[in-house]
């Protein structure tokens, strides 16, 4: 097969495209012909070499695609080769031929082409998993998504509002907030020009958000927890600020009943991946099918221009997601 390695962490450039073995699927594995590959900013965290891939995960970058099954390993009943899937990888996405667990394959929606499957399944688990699980997020109640403009914001803002939450944003450009809206946000703060405390207290009345997903970490955690509701719920997914550490007044988590939680889906059991997958096809796959939800694709590049892909990434000027097609 073809595929992207990191020669060693650094720069866009370090992404070299190489030849390997195709991968053999193990028990409960299918081998898929990958025709389209999202990029996740954890990729570009790979590549600089600090979010190394799990115990027993493919040292390539790419954590899902979309494609036909080329073969199944043992114990699998559920796929049949020449099945069109998009799933769940931990690593090896970026190359021609991809090993996946069945359990993290699900069908590609009717409407969609490949690019749109393959951009689907790293964001719709992890929001599933921290917006309405973990955040349980119900109908009526009110979320704030920080980076709405992202892979991750563009589709918990789609879900949450398609489900019956009112939604706000923060994004870094007035055209990113005006696409936040498009998508479903009722308002979105452009956060360069705007304090979001002041905005969420100023559109909620007072009263704060039911729900935070923040990518940002650091100085961001005391603001959401300021921007939070009575029982709110802070759910942290990324540190892009870069700082691991975080001022949190305890008073305000009594006084307000407030919840700090957080999680990462990669280092997730395969049979904690395949639940997600198993609500998503009910709760979320009818969503896609009808076209009240779609990936946002913000722009494609062939396989050998990662690197492209890796710096458009880096210039956060992309509004949605990014996807290789090999
Ligand atoms: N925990 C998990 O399981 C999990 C899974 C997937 C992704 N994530 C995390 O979710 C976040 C979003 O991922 P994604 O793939 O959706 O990313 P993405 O599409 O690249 O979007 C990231 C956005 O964040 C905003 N941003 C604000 N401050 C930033 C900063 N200092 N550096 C970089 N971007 C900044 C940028 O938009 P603005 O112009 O609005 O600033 C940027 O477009 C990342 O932190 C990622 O690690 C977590």
């Amino acid at each position: 097969m073809r595929c992207i390695e990191i020669a060693q962490p650094g720069g866009p450039d370090v992404l070299r495209l190489i030849e390997r073995p195709d991968p053999v699927p193990g028990d409960g594995e299918v081998l898929i012909d990958v025709a389209a590959a999202g990029v996740n900013r954890p990729d570009v965290l790979q590549r600089l070499g600090s979010y190394p891939p799990p115990p027993g995960a493919s040292d390539l970058p790419g954590l899902e695609v979309a494609g036909r099954v080329a073969a199944v390993g043992p114990g699998v009943t559920t796929l049949r080769p020449g099945d069109a899937v998009c799933a769940l990888v931990s690593g090896g996405g970026y190359a021609t031929s991809c090993v996946a667990p069945a359990a993290q394959c699900l069908p590609v929606p009717g409407r969609l082409d490949m690019v749109a499957a393959a951009a689907i399944p790293e964001t719709f688990f992890t929001v599933w998993t921290n917006v309405f699980e973990r955040g349980a997020l119900k109908p009526g109640e009110t979320a704030l998504f920080h980076g709405g403009s992202s892979g991750i914001g563009t589709t918990a803002i789609q879900l949450a509002s398609a489900r019956g939450a009112r939604v706000l944003a923060t994004a870094g450009s007035d055209e990113k907030c005006q696409a936040c809206e498009a998508l479903g946000a009722e308002h979105a703060i452009n956060y360069r020009t705007t304090d979001f405390v002041a905005a969420v207290q100023k559109y909620t009345g007072g009263r704060g958000v039911d729900l935070v997903l923040d990518i940002m970490g650091g100085s961001y955690v005391p603001r959401n927890l300021a921007a939070l509701a009575l029982d709110g719920r802070l759910v942290q997914i990324g540190l892009l600020e870069g700082e691991p550490m975080a001022a949190v007044d305890l008073r305000r988590i009594l006084g307000r009943r407030l919840t700090l939680t957080g999680s990462t889906l990669r280092a997730r059991s395969v049979e904690e991946k395949g639940r997600i997958a198993d609500a998503l096809r009910r709760e979320v796959w009818p969503l896609l099918e009808t076209g009240r939800v779609k990936p946002l694709v913000a722009a494609t590049f062939p396989l050998a221009e990662a690197a492209a892909a890796h710096r458009l990434m880096e210039s956060s000027t992309h509004i949605g997601k990014i996807v290789l097609v090999p």
